[in-house]
C-alpha cells in the first residue's frame, strides 16, 4: 500500500473523447486536461456528460473514442483496474453503490486490498491502516462499525480514504458536497486543498456554483456532451459561470413574492417525538404557505419529514390535518389523507430504477391514470412528456430506464411524480440536491405555483440561501428539536447558521 503522494505532479490529457449509447451521443469530441497540484472544476447542466467523461477516465466504459495521455505518454484505460494502476481514483456520485453495506467501515476502506487474490488478511493491521487513512483526512469514524450506520458525509470520507489507500495521482470527486452541509463541506475543502498541495490533481464536480470559485483554480464546462469552455477560474463570478454552463444568463433564481398565506391551517402538529432523535416538535402549516425546515446534517430534518409522512414511527400529543384530528399513519394512509413526500435519498426510496420515465411519473398512488382497472398508457405518456419538458429532463427518450439517466435527471423525475395528484400538503426533503441551476429555478417556479394554488409546502433544506429565497417562515432544527422559528423575509443566512449550530441571539 502506498499512501505517500507522488513527488512530481503529473499531467493528464483527454483528447477528442466521444461515446454514444444506443445512438445517443453522450460525449462529442471532448478535450479535458488535468494537472497535478490543481483542483479542476468540471461543470455543466444535468445530463451534460460530466459523470460519463469521468467514468471513461476511471475505466468504467470499455468502448469510447479518443486518446488519453499522462505526461505525454498514451495510456490505455478500459477497466477500473487499469485506471487505478495509473493512480486515477473516483469517488462517485452515488456513494452507496460503491460501498458494501454488510461490511465494516475498515473493510470498506481497504476493500480493494481485501479482494486481492491469494492474500491472507491480517485484520488488526487492516484496521490500523484504515484508521491511519481516516486520520490523514482528520475524520473520526469507528472503523469496526457497520457501514449501514454511517451518515452520507461519513460514507463520502470512507470512499476518500479508500482512494488514498492506493497510490493516488488523480482524484475525481463527483458531486462530493451534495450530501454535505456547510460545515462538512468546509472540512472536505480543507482535505481537498491538502491533497492538491501534495501534488494530486483533483476533479471537482458540483452544482453549487458559489463553492466552485472558493475551491477550484481551473474550470471546464460541458454542454450537451460538448466542451464549451476551458480556462482559469480566477476572475469569474457566479453569473459568468452560469452563462458558460447554460449558454445564456439567468437573472431571477427565485419567484417573485407571493401574497401572504391565509389564516386557514392545513396541518397542525404538537409534541411530536420519535424513538431516536426528534423531541417535542410543534409546527403549523397554513394554506398557500411554504414552511422551511432549516438545519445542518444530522439535525433531524429528514427524520421529521419521514415522521410526518408516516415513513418512520413517531408519536404526537395533538394533530390536525385539513381540519380533522390526525396522527401520522403509514405512508399509504398518508397519501390518502392528502400528504406527499419527496424523500431525500430518492434513488433508494423515491424511484423505480429499472422502469422507464412514464411509469415512474405515473406511480403516485392517486390512480389518475387508471379507470375501471385499466391503465391509460397514452395519458401517462402525455403527462410524462409534459413533466420532462417543464423540468428539462435530459434523456435519450421517454423509454429510457431511470438507471440510465444522469443523477440530476433521476432527481427531477422523482420530484415530477408528485406534481399531479390531490395532495394538499407536500413535503420536500432537500429537493435541489444534485439538480442544476436552471432546474432549480424551474423547481422553485413549480413549488411556488403549488403554494399559489393553495397547497401547503414543507421544504427541508440545508441550503440556507434557498430557504430564504423561497419560504414564508422557517423553523430551525438542532439536535432533533425546533430551536427557533423566523419570518423568512426578516432574517439572514448568519442567523439561520447561528440557530442551527445550537446558538441563540444575544
Ligand atoms: N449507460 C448509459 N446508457 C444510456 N445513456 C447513458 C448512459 N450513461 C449516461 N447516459 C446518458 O448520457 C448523458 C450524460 O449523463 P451523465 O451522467 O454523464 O450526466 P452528468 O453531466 O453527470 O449529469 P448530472 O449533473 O445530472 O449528474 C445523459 O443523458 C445520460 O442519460
Ligand atoms: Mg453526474
Amino acid at each position: 500500500m502506498a499512501t505517500q503522494p507522488p513527488t512530481l505532479p503529473a499531467r493528464l490529457e483527454m483528447r477528442n473523447i466521444s461515446i454514444s449509447f444506443a445512438g445517443f451521443q453522450a460525449l462529442d469530441h471532448v478535450d479535458f486536461s488535468l494537472h497535478g497540484g490543481s483542483i479542476h472544476a468540471l461543470i455543466g447542466a444535468n445530463g451534460a456528460g460530466k459523470s460519463t467523461l469521468m467514468a471513461i477516465l476511471s475505466g468504467t466504459h470499455e468502448r469510447y473514442q479518443g486518446n488519453i495521455t499522462i505526461n505525454d505518454e498514451t495510456v490505455h484505460i478500459h477497466t477500473p483496474r487499469q485506471a487505478k494502476q495509473l493512480g486515477i481514483h473516483l469517488v462517485q456520485q452515488e456513494v452507496d453503490i460503491a460501498l458494501v453495506p454488510t461490511l465494516t467501515v475498515g473493510e470498506n476502506i481497504m476493500l480493494d486490498h481485501l479482494a486481492q487474490a491469494g492474500q491472507l488478511c491480517h485484520w488488526p493491521q487492516l484496521y490500523r491502516q484504515a484508521n491511519a487513512l481516516l486520520a490523514q483526512l482528520q475524520v473520526h469514524i469507528d472503523v469496526r462499525q457497520r457501514i449501514e450506520r454511517c451518515t452520507l458525509a461519513e460514507k463520502q470520507h470512507i470512499l476518500l480514504a479508500r482512494a488514498l489507500s492506493h497510490h493516488c495521482r488523480f482524484l475525481i470527486l463527483d458531486e462530493p458536497t451534495a450530501p454535505l452541509d456547510q460545515q462538512e463541506s468546509e472540512r472536505l475543502f480543507a482535505v481537498t486543498r491538502r491533497l492538491r498541495d501534495e501534488g494530486i490533481g483533483v476533479v471537482f464536480i458540483s452544482h453549487r456554483i458559489h463553492e466552485l470559485a472558493e475551491i477550484c483554480d481551473r474550470l471546464t464546462v460541458l454542454r450537451d456532451g460538448r466542451q464549451v469552455s476551458d480556462g482559469a477560474m480566477a476572475g469569474l463570478n457566479g453569473g459568468q459561470i452560469i452563462e458558460k454552463m447554460l449558454g445564456h444568463s439567468l437573472d431571477a433564481i427565485f419567484p417573485p413574492p407571493r401574497p401572504p398565506a391565509g389564516q386557514e391551517i392545513l396541518l397542525r402538529v404538537e409534541g411530536l417525538h420519535d424513538q431516536a432523535l426528534l423531541r417535542d416538535i410543534s409546527l403549523t402549516l397554513r394554506k398557500g404557505e411554504i414552511l422551511g425546515i432549516a438545519g445542518l446534517a444530522g439535525a433531524g430534518k429528514t427524520e421529521l419529514c419521514k415522521a410526518l409522512f408516516g415513513a418512520s414511527p413517531a408519536k404526537i400529543s395533538h394533530g390536525e390535518l385539513l381540519g380533522r384530528p390526525w396522527r401520522p399513519g403509514p405512508p399509504h394512509m398518508a397519501v390518502r389523507q392528502g400528504l406527499a413526500l419527496v424523500p431525500e435519498e430518492r434513488r433508494k426510496e423515491g424511484i423505480f430504477i429499472h422502469e422507464a420515465i412514464p411509469m415512474n411519473l405515473s406511480v403516485s398512488a392517486d390512480n389518475t391514470f387508471s379507470r375501471w382497472g385499466w391503465f391509460n398508457a397514452g395519458k401517462a405518456r402525455r403527462w410524462a412528456q409534459n413533466i420532462v419538458d417543464r423540468l428539462g429532463v435530459r434523456s435519450a427518450g421517454l423509454d429510457q430506464k431511470l438507471q440510465r439517466l444522469s443523477g440530476g435527471n433521476q432527481q427531477k423525475v422523482a420530484i415530477g411524480k408528485w406534481l399531479r395528484g390531490h395532495a394538499s400538503v407536500l413535503i420536500f426533503d432537500e429537493p435541489t440536491k444534485g439538480v442544476d441551476i436552471k432546474a432549480k429555478q424551474d423547481l422553485f417556479v413549480l413549488i411556488d405555483g403549488l403554494a399559489r394554488q393553495g397547497k401547503g409546502i414543507i421544504y427541508a433544506s440545508g441550503e440556507f440561501a434557498e430557504l430564504l429565497g423561497l419560504c414564508d417562515r422557517i423553523c430551525i432544527m438542532w439536535d432533533g428539536r425546533i430551536v427557533a422559528q423566523v419570518d423568512a423575509h426578516a432574517t439572514d443566512e448568519q442567523t439561520l447558521l447561528l440557530y442551527s449550530t445550537g446558538g441563540t441571539l444575544p
